[in-house]
């Protein structure tokens, strides 16, 4: 996806689409649509076709760059729960976006049970939908699920069942942080092999989730992909959870590691 500020870059990024190869099989059909302003968060919601639950609320960083710069990535990190979902709002979005949304799927004659995540702009003139999966989110998932108080088994077997509107729900009230560290020149071409080195003890409230990542011959772990590890904390404040997730981050090493500094940066100036 590529968010054009000008026509010129639209232009360009339709040509690179249709005529050139940049995105393969994957770039020949295209989508124009309207640019949305606002802040964006990601609704997950956990369905049997016709009950539903909504997860906790999260805030992906989607553009590799600090300050939200530079080109969209598969997402950079999250925190959760996203302070601009008030109340009020998150009712609303239920009642406009998430219902409308599990109603119209069965209304198509459609069994789905498991995930919806729904991309959410939050614009000047309401709460507007950019795109719906049928999945977890990534990096949304490493900041809901360890805020859920429930079995998240149990929550995906009685949406599987049919169940849902039977099981007792509840969220933790701490705050959850995930940094994606990425592998220099992502989301372009980036080198693969390099060794990364990891601190031999983590905080009891800090996890690190692999994503592209190998072993080498010598039996290193080395990076693989794009989007490499997530750090993610878990505490009572969003300032502690930076804090705890951006200390193991100094800590690891990899010589072409890089991970954006300002993960949770608007939530924490908005305190
Ligand atoms: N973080 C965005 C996605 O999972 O699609």
């Amino acid at each position: 996806m590529i968010v054009a500020q000008t026509f010129a870059e639209a232009e360009a990024a339709v040509r690179d689409m249709l005529e050139g190869n940049k995105f393969g099989s994957s770039g020949s059909r295209i989508l124009i649509e309207d640019c949305l302003y606002g802040e964006e968060t990601s609704i997950l919601v956990v369905t049997s076709g016709r009950d539903y639950i909504i997860l906790p609320t999260s805030q992906d960083h989607k553009r590799i760059g600090e300050g939200d710069t530079g080109p969209n990535t598969g997402g950079m990190g999250t925190d959760s729960p996203a302070d601009v979902v008030t109340p009020e709002l998150l009712a609303r979005i239920e009642h406009e976006i998430v219902k409308p949304s599990v109603d119209a799927i069965a209304a198509e004659g459609i069994d789905f049970r498991g995930t919806l995540f729904i991309g959410i702009m939050l614009t000047p003139d309401g709460p507007s939908v950019l795109e719906y999966n049928t999945r977890f989110g990534d990096p949304e998932t490493q900041v809901v699920l360890p805020r859920l108080d429930t079995d998240v088994l149990a929550l995906l077997w009685a949406a599987a069942k049919g169940t849902l509107a039977g099981v007792r729900f509840a969220i933790k009230p701490e705050h959850a942080i995930c940094v994606v560290i990425a592998a220099k020149g992502y989301p372009d071409a980036y080198p693969k092999g390099d060794v990364i080195r990891f601190p031999a003890t983590l905080p009891d409230n800090v996890q690190i989730i692999h994503a592209g990542t190998a072993r080498n011959t010598s039996g290193d772990i080395v990076t693989a992909g794009g989007r490499v590890l997530g750090v993610t904390a878990l505490a009572p404040t969003l300032r502690a959870a930076a804090g705890s997730a951006y200390a193991v981050c100094e800590q690891i090493a990899c010589v072409t590691k890089v991970y954006r500094r300002d993960i949770g940066a608007k939530q924490l100036n908005r305190q």
